[in-house]
């Protein structure tokens, strides 16, 4: 018996077009990128929840629930809340038919006029790589080291501040923002007046605004600070690198 299964008719999905279905019982979403056709398992590495109706940009989709993104040709989870890959299917076009199969790197379509495609798989496995491609420039705990920060020797310190800033816990991943690598920098801008560039675990992150504002309020409770400065910063993107051992543990990555 075939072990491949039909998907959907090549004239079905329009390039950008998507389709939920399912393989083997598991549910599977199949997208056509440009003439591509890539599929992964319908469900979110960060707790199963279904992928589907997340944004797709080129070949990454974003989990519409906490903005964990995965691409969708590895599986590869791109950015937090996920650290796992997602499974991919291997894909090939026959008779006008789309069909997947699991066990291949996903990246692949093969086009067949017969019944009998070579297989296009060419990695591997599922995916097993959360490299971001995207190193980041410290390659130590995100945490700044206290005092390292300029400006902050007279009035406020800056381990102070950061003390201040761990009472922020991030509510998807229940770990202080610190201990997430995601403070870049602290600073003393003038006698009471602090700012802080802090980035998030993605720019989609759906708690950014409450990051934001509760960083604000901790640092404004510390006696000799009326004003403190948030910056959101993307660039260097955080990835999973910048956390601390403590993060880590608490997240259970090794
Ligand atoms: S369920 Fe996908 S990021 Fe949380």
């Amino acid at each position: 018996m075939s072990d491949w299964t039909t998907l959907a008719s090549t004239d079905e999905l329009q390039p950008g077009d998507r389709k939920a279905e399912f393989i083997n019982d598991e549910p599977v979403l199949l997208v056509r990128v440009d003439d591509n056709y890539l599929c992964i398992a319908d469900a979110c590495s960060h707790d199963g929840q279904p992928l589907g109706d997340g944004p797709i940009t080129g070949e990454d989709i974003t989990c519409s629930r906490h903005g964990a993104r995965f691409n969708l040709a590895t599986g590869d989870a791109l950015c937090m809340p996920a650290t796992e890959p997602i499974a991919t299917y291997v894909v090939r076009v026959t008779d006008g038919q789309v069909q997947a199969r699991p066990g291949g790197t996903g990246a692949t379509t093969t086009t067949s006029s017969d019944s009998s495609p070579a297989d296009t798989g060419t990695g591997t496995g599922t995916g097993t790589s959360t490299d971001t491609g995207t190193p980041a420039t410290t390659t130590d705990s995100a945490a700044p080291e206290a005092g390292s920060s300029s400006g902050t020797d007279d009035g406020v310190q800056a381990s102070a501040m950061l003390e201040a800033l761990r009472e922020v816990i991030d509510p998807e991943l229940m770990v202080n923002i610190v201990d997430l690598g995601l403070i870049y920098d602290v600073r003393q801008d003038g006698d009471d007046v602090v700012s802080v560039d802090m980035t998030l675990t993605s720019p989609a992150c759906p708690a950014g605004p409450q990051l934001v504002q509760q960083s604000k309020m901790a640092l404004e409770r510390l006696e000799g600070i009326t004003e403190a400065n948030i910056n959101l910063v993307m660039t260097p993107p955080w990835t999973p690198e910048r956390m601390t051992d403590d993060a880590r543990d608490k997240l259970g990555i090794f």
